[in-house]
């Protein structure tokens, strides 16, 4: 399938590179969270305080199946930052297209997710701590499923997207 799978850790950009695919460079545009959001009438962080991290999990999976069996095409596909955790969803993830990890250092992730009180399993306790522990058990995960790896610290969406497709 020759859609573009935008992987990394929360806060990496790929939510903002999709959008940007999709707003200059026509591309179609299917971001996992929204997706499971839409079709559940829930927020993420209401599905993991209600049903648990593991039943969303469970969604994660559905979600990229459905994207299979309805022959998704020509689209960037930015997953949520654990699903390509599951061994599972590896293997679909690659019959899915080409997978792209947006690398980014903890600084930038620091920075960009000071703020956010929407992503469950960065709430509480100290932000660094949590992103490099996190980051430590994931790192090599997202590196080996990735047909493609971008470092993006220091670089603009317009940077970003010339390396994708450069690569791809
Ligand atoms: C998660 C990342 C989030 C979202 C959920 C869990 C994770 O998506 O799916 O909060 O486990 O890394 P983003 O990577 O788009 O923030």
């Amino acid at each position: 399938m020759n859609n573009i799978i935008l992987i990394g850790f929360m806060g990496s950009g790929k939510s903002t590179m999709g959008r940007y695919m999709e707003e200059y460079h026509k591309y179609k545009l299917i971001d996992t969270d929204e997706y499971i959001e839409r079709w559940q009438s829930d927020s993420i962080s209401n599905i993991f305080s209600t049903k648990g991290e593991a039943y969303f999990r469970e969604l994660e999976t559905e979600c990229i199946k459905k994207l299979i069996d309805s022959k998704t095409e020509n689209t960037v596909i930015s997953v949520g930052g654990g699903l390509p955790i599951k061994s599972d969803n590896q293997k679909l993830l690659k019959e899915l297209g080409k997978v792209v990890y947006l690398r980014a250092g903890v600084d930038t992730l620091v920075n960009r997710l000071m703020d956010d009180d929407k992503r469950p399993l960065l709430q509480g306790g100290d932000l660094r701590n949590k992103i490099t522990e996190l980051m430590a058990k994931r790192e090599s995960t997202y590196e080996t499923l990735a047909d493609v790896i971008i470092d993006t610290d220091g670089c603009t969406t317009e940077q970003i997207f010339k390396s994708i497709e450069e690569k791809k």
